[in-house]
Formats: structure tokens, sequence, C-alpha cells
């Protein structure tokens, strides 16, 4: 299914003289942190809801349904938050592949509850802290429900998104990631032109590697990609990417040693937001460097993806800014060149099945994502080459161990951070009094939520051992257990 995120902030009018224009197959109210009654709360307006066209309510969306229908929310006596088990009532509409009281492991967020339904509604599903889990109005083709089944933590969440699409939009489902490839290149030529050269930003993630193979695909070899090694790298990325890109696409790559500038710029840096505008600032500064040398390069490509647009712009208030990420913002008003960014609409499991769709090798399309600020975030206090040396090898010690445990691929991200807390160890007979690592790894499909791997015991044990008896610095390590939410995956 192709689909559209429009914000709220359009206004009520516009966004419903936009919906009418779209003449979408179905309308997804989405799930937001505010409550109905908060001022400036996300709203429609009521007509959408008279437009005849299929509504899901998720979350928010189902309690500003309610809301707006004549309903009541109010705030839940107890918040459930994480994995809750929802009773079917009803077993129709987005619920018609299930079973009247059958019980779905289900994902929640929520504060506020519906209370009582609108007029015409039925109750549809329920759950031990929130009676009004599911409610629909069949008729109206209208159906909401207080989980996400839009997150991976919802195992049978998109069946039930299946159910909407196909049972009550009537959806034909031929989307597909070769459409996509056809568009993309299509859309990559009307903005470049047919003699723009593009920069592409490249990091040796699954991101950039794939922005650069649809560029090539759409331009071929006006495309220069540039490589910055800023020292926060993981053991040994500099060598792969550039054997990967020279042999495999055979583009013009510039690889960019500026270490010494990045940690120089880091060094009094401690505070996580600052860290990253402070390594968005010197990419910048990079780019401009080496975009100047490249006559006639009139734009920039990046890699940034769906979730990186979510979380850096907010949409006024909701997903109020929780990380700079720094390949957003900033970056072309300040550089003469124009921002491509062929992968801004997709999430990570679109982003490698496009990837593979390009025929670009699997174990990179299957490379775990690394954050832009790359081991900066993870090296949690000062930035020295000697700490960042310390999580470099304690995170190659990580990758092999998970690797070896055939875990590298069905494991979201899995490494190590280093933090700023030194405890007292005892080694042979001598006395330790060195930093942390913590190790995590979670699942997640597209970076948005996250669960922690119960990785096997004996495998924590091995990583614990080796880390601790063949990295210097280190005398500890833990294990993160935190979802997201509430946590994130990287600790910065
Ligand atoms: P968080 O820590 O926000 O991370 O839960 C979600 C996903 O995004 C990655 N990440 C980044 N990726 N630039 C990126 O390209 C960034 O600044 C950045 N920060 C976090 C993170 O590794 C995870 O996969």
């Amino acid at each position: 299914m192709y689909c559209e995120i429009h914000p709220f902030t359009l206004g009520v009018d516009p966004a419903l003289a936009a919906l009418r224009a779209l003449r979408p197959t179905g309308i997804v109210l989405s799930g937001g942190p505010s409550s109905v009654y908060d001022p400036g709360a996300p709203t429609i307006s009521p007509a959408v809801f008279e437009l005849g066209v299929p509504i899901l309510g998720i979350c928010y969306g189902a309690q500003l349904t309610a809301h707006l229908l004549g309903g009541d929310v109010q705030p839940a006596a107890r918040r459930e938050y994480g994995r809750a088990a929802v009773r079917i009532k009803q077993a129709s509409g987005v619920f018609r592949t299930c079973q009247a009281g059958e019980e779905l492991s289900v994902w929640a967020s929520h504060g506020d509850r519906v209370a009582a339904l609108p007029p015409g509604f039925v109750h549809t599903a329920e759950s031990d802290n929130c009676t009004m889990s599911g409610f629909a109005f069949a008729e109206r083709r209208i159906h909401c429900v207080q989980f996400h089944p839009e997150v991976v933590h919802t195992p049978r969440g998109a069946e039930l998104l299946g159910n909407w699409l196909f049972g009550i939009c009537n959806a034909a489902g031929d989307w597909s990631m070769a459409a996509f490839v056809d568009e993309a290149v299509a859309r990559i030529r009307r903005q470049v032109g047919s003699s723009g050269r593009v920069i592409c930003g490249l990091s040796g993630g699954v991101d950039s590697s794939v922005a650069a193979a649809l560029l090539h695909r759409a331009i071929g070899d006006r495309l220069t990609c540039i490589f910055v090694d800023n020292g926060l790298l993981r053991r040994g990325e500099r060598e792969q990417v550039a054997a990967i890109f020279l042999d495999h696409f055979k583009v013009d790559l510039r690889v960019v040693d500026a270490e010494q500038r990045f940690l120089g710029a880091l060094a009094d840096v401690t505070d996580p937001e600052a860290k990253r505008k402070t390594i968005g600032r010197e990419f910048i500064a990079v780019f401009d460097d080496q975009a100047r040398q490249i006559a006639g390069a009139g734009f920039l490509a990046q890699g940034t993806l769906y979730p990186d647009v979510i979380e850096s712009v907010s949409f006024k208030g909701p997903s109020a800014v929780i990380k700079s990420h720094h390949n957003v913002g900033g970056l072309p008003e300040r550089m003469k060149l124009a921002l491509v960014e062929p992968l801004r609409e997709l999430f990570k499991d679109e982003v490698r099945q496009l990837g593979l769709e390009l025929g670009l090798p699997r174990h990179m399309v299957w490379r775990q994502p690394f954050p832009g600020p790359g081991l900066a975030v993870r090296c949690l206090g000062h930035l020295t080459r000697q700490r960042l040396d310390v999580l470099r090898a304690a995170d190659a010690i990580i990758e092999e161990e998970i690797r070896a445990a055939g875990l590298y691929e069905s494991i979201w991200q899995s490494f190590g951070v280093l933090l700023p807390v030194r405890s007292v160890g005892v080694m042979g007979d001598a006395r330790t009094y060195e930093e942390a690592l913590a190790l995590r790894a979670v699942h997640s499909r597209d970076g948005m939520t996250a669960d922690w791997v119960p990785l096997p015991y004996e495998l924590l044990g091995r990583i614990s051992s080796r880390v601790i008896n063949e990295v210097r610095g280190i005398n500890r390590v833990v294990y993160d257990i935190t979802s997201k939410p509430p946590g994130t995956i990287e600790w910065e």
C-alpha cells in the first residue's frame, strides 16, 4: 500500500480540503502524546468523518474520534505503557480474523482512555486496564483501537492492519518496491536535471549505501560519494567502506580524513545534544570544503529516513525534539547545495527491500544500523581518542560474538556503550578502577520502537569475560534491559 503522512498543523480546513483532493482509500488518524483536552491539541474537522472514506483511529486518533463524535475521554487511573493483553469482544472489522474471547498481545502507550463511546459505536475489544481497547461504527466504516497495531511489538498488528486495508478499505495492495524504484529514479532525474552533479555523503551504513545505489541508477557518473572518517567510526569501517564502494559501485569515492578536526571540536563537549550539534556543524564544514572541489556540484544527497524526519522535525509539539539527528536540518541552508533525500518517506525495512531490489549485496543491506554521529553517542562523557579506542575494541568483540552466535542479522542493533562511571574491580591480585560498558541489543522493525533482546546467558557471559579480559579500560559489563519507549535505542 502506498501511504503518505501529513501533519495536522496544516490547519483543520486546509487539511479537509487536501483530503478531499487526495481522495484516499483510507485515512489513519495516528497516535501522539497529547490529550484531546490540551490547548492546541492536534485535531481535524469533524467533516472528515462524513467523507465516506474508511477511518482507522489509533491511540490518540481513537480518542480524538471518540471526542469529536460525542464520546467521552478521561485521564486513565492507571496509564498503560508497553505490552498489554487485549480481549476481542467482536470478531469483525479489524478483528475479523480473530475469535471472540481471544486474547491478543499488543503494544500500548497511553495516559488517557475513552470512558464513553460516541452514539452508534460498539465496543470491540478490551484490556484489564482499558475497557475501550477497540470500538467501531461498522456502517460508517470508522474503526478505532487504543493500542498500536503498527509496531512490531504487536505480533498480529500487520494482520489487523491488513484486515482494515483489504477487508474495509478494499485496497488493491499493488504498490511494490520495483514501482518505488521507477518513481524515485524519475523523481531524482527531475530534481537534478540532465547535467546536475550530486554529492552523496556516504557513511557505509545501509541508508546512505542504498541512497547512493539509487542515485547511481538515476544519474550514473554524475554522482560523487564522500566518506568522512570523523574518528567516530567502528574498527575497520573506513577500509571496508572503501573496498565495497570502489569495487562494487566503481563510483568516484573520496575519503576525507577528518578525525583531528572532529575530536578537536568535541574535546570539551559532553552534553548529548551539544555533541550532535557539533558533529552536524563539522559535517557541514567538511562537505562545504569538498563541494567546492567538485566542479558543478549543485546537490547533496542524504540517506535520511522517515524516522529521522519525524523525530527531528517536530510537527510543532507532538514528537517534541527527542534527538537532533545530524543528517537533517541545517545542511542545505548553510551550503549552496540543494538537498536530495530519496529515502525520506521510507522506514528501515523498506530501505533494506529497496537495497536488494537495486542489487546491493546482502551483507551490506543487512548491516545493523549505525547512527550518523557514530561512536560519539555511545561514548558517554568526554570524547577522547583513548576512550574511543577502548569502545572500538569492545564493540569489535561484541560484533564478533553476536555474529558467531548467528544472531547478527536477526537483531536490529547490538553494541556497547562506554559509561563515564568507574568502579572497583580485581584482576589477578591487583585492584582495578576502570570504566563500565553497557551492552545493548534490541529488536526493532523501524527504529521507532524497540524491545531489548533476551540474549542467551552464555553469550552474555562470553562477551563480558572477553571484554574485561581483552580491553584495558573496562572492568565491568552490564546489560541494558530497557525497551523504547520509554528508553531510546542509543543512550544519547
Ligand atoms: P534512538 O536512539 O533515537 O535511535 O532510539 C533510533 C535509531 O536511529 C539511529 N540513530 C541515528 N541515525 N543519525 C542517524 O542516521 C542520527 O543522528 C541518529 N541517532 C540515532 C539509532 O542508531 C537507531 O537505529
